[in-house]
């Protein structure tokens, strides 16, 4: 049997592996809120513009309504055959109400009912991400404000650097995350104009009020043009672009913890909650949930490369291509979505080891550039000259296997006569982080002023 919907040209119906690679009624039935609520809006303004007449329009509205409590339900049947979405929940409001079904697609076409239905779930999916970051900012800056005098290494090229608080640490991913939800908000704007009316792409000759249905679907003005409307996927790239740098972020962080979780750092201990055992090895106790957050920023950003690819040799308008913008997107945004749950679970319950993270801050000759600091200021040294200074002590020490503080004053006086006993203050991890008091510096009253004023913040509507 030829196709019900568009098959009056045809013959006989598709091959059986036409259907197959046709249909994607198996991933799109999930847009069926968005399809329903695009078409009751076009629906509505057919009848106001006096497209349809008024019962017509009723009796559309009455069986979308129909159709919407059976998808909730689980009560409807999905056929392969129906192809999409569009179609299936149209087929069924022609079983239910008749011939009158035949009316809701007058001035349209699935090429902008779908664009429009992909808007919808985009939009709304940005706003839960949204939320969902500002959950993980919540987590972090409480962390920041809870441990915003406990020191800890910072690194560079993962080598002892400088002593830094493990507020500080936590604050780092505040900032990115706000970054991350600016571009969200971003992507949100620029996607908001609807497409509903563009049709097939040309437009259409029914003096239809696209203003109408813009605003009743929430989007701030139509599309301007009609080619683009169909043949855009900005929108969703973009998400996925913004989602990807979120991603990208998560998975640093969660390195982060599979690294600090290891035997060798045991810088921080995840809860149970948030770990897995070995079922051979009793002792482990396996960081998972940082490793799966860690991998699933591949698919995240596979689904923006992919889709990339997919688009950029499409001519316009619409090409069958562009069916593919669906499962990338929706595994993607989903699985971002379950990596901020999962973060937001792990930084909550995360116990830094204070202990640990003190002793590793004061080794790696961490508090070198205090040190030549001190030079500098206390001798008037140039900074280079300090540099150089330092570095030869650093080198004693390490030639001792002694850290710099364990250097007495007079083998310090060998590299530079001048040393004073005032030096040893300095040396001192506690003395280091306090010391960093410029602005956005490590020093715990920063910590605790900026984790304060993000609180704050996040508290505001
Ligand atoms: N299922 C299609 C998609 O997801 C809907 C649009 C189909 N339009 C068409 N002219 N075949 O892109």
């Amino acid at each position: 049997m030829s196709n019900r919907m568009w098959g009056g040209r045809f013959a006989s119906g598709p091959a059986e592996i036409m259907e197959e690679i046709n249909a994607s009624i198996g991933f799109d039935k999930r847009l069926a809120p968005q399809d329903i609520r695009g078409s009751l809006a076009h629906v509505a303004m057919l009848g106001k513009a006096g497209i349809l007449p008024s019962a017509d329009v009723a009796t559309i509205e009455d069986g979308l309504k129909a159709v919407r409590e059976e998808i909730e339900g689980g009560g409807f049947v999905f056929k392969r055959e129906l192809e999409d979405i569009h179609m299936s929940v149209e087929s069924r409001l022609t079983e239910i109400v008749g011939t009158a079904a035949g009316r809701l697609h007058t001035a349209r076409s699935r090429n902008d009912q779908v664009a429009t239905d992909m808007k919808l779930w985009v939009r709304d999916t940005l706003d839960s991400l949204d939320a969902q970051a500002a959950d993980l900012q919540q987590a972090l800056a409480e962390k920041a404000l809870q441990h915003a005098a406990t020191v800890m290494p910072g690194f560079t090229h993962l080598q002892s650097a400088q002593p830094v608080t493990f507020g500080h640490h936590c604050l780092a991913y505040v900032e990115m995350l706000a970054r991350d939800r600016g571009r969200f908000r971003d992507a949100r704007a620029r996607l908001n104009e609807c497409p509903l009316g563009a049709a097939a792409l040309a437009g259409t000759s029914f003096p239809i009020d696209r203003h109408a249905t813009a605003e009743a679907l929430g989007f701030d003005r139509p599309t301007a043009n009609s080619l683009d409307s169909v043949a855009d996927r900005d929108f969703a790239l973009e998400a996925l672009a913004a989602a990807s740098i979120c991603a990208v972020h998560l998975s640093r962080f969660a390195e982060e913890l599979v690294v600090w979780t290891s035997a060798q750092f045991n810088f921080v201990k995840l809860s149970d909650g948030y770990t897995t055992g070995s079922s051979i090895m009793p002792q482990k106790r396996n960081p998972d949930a940082a490793e799966l957050v860690r991998a699933k920023s591949g698919r995240v950003i596979g689904a923006l490369t992919g889709l990339l690819i997919v688009m950029k040799g499409l001519p316009l308008a619409y090409s069958k291509d562009m069916q593919e913008d669906k499962e990338g997107t929706f595994d993607a945004l989903q699985a971002l979505s379950l990596c901020l749950a999962a973060m937001t679970g792990m930084v909550r319950d995360l116990e830094p080891n204070a202990d640990v993270l003190a002793r590793a801050a004061g080794s790696g000759y961490a508090t070198a550039t205090d040190l030549a600091d001190w030079l500098v200021r206390e001798l008037g040294l140039p900074f280079r000259e300090a540099h150089h200074v330092t570095g030869r002590l650093v080198g004693a020490a390490s030639a001792k296997g002694i850290g710099l503080e364990e250097l007495s004053l007079l083998e310090m006086q060998e590299a530079e006569p001048r040393i004073t006993d005032t030096v040893y203050a300095v040396l001192g991890v506690e003395n280091s982080v306090s010391s960093r008091t410029s602005y956005g510096g490590t020093a715990p009253d920063n910590v605790r002023t900026q984790a304060t004023r993000w609180l704050a913040l996040l508290k505001a509507p």
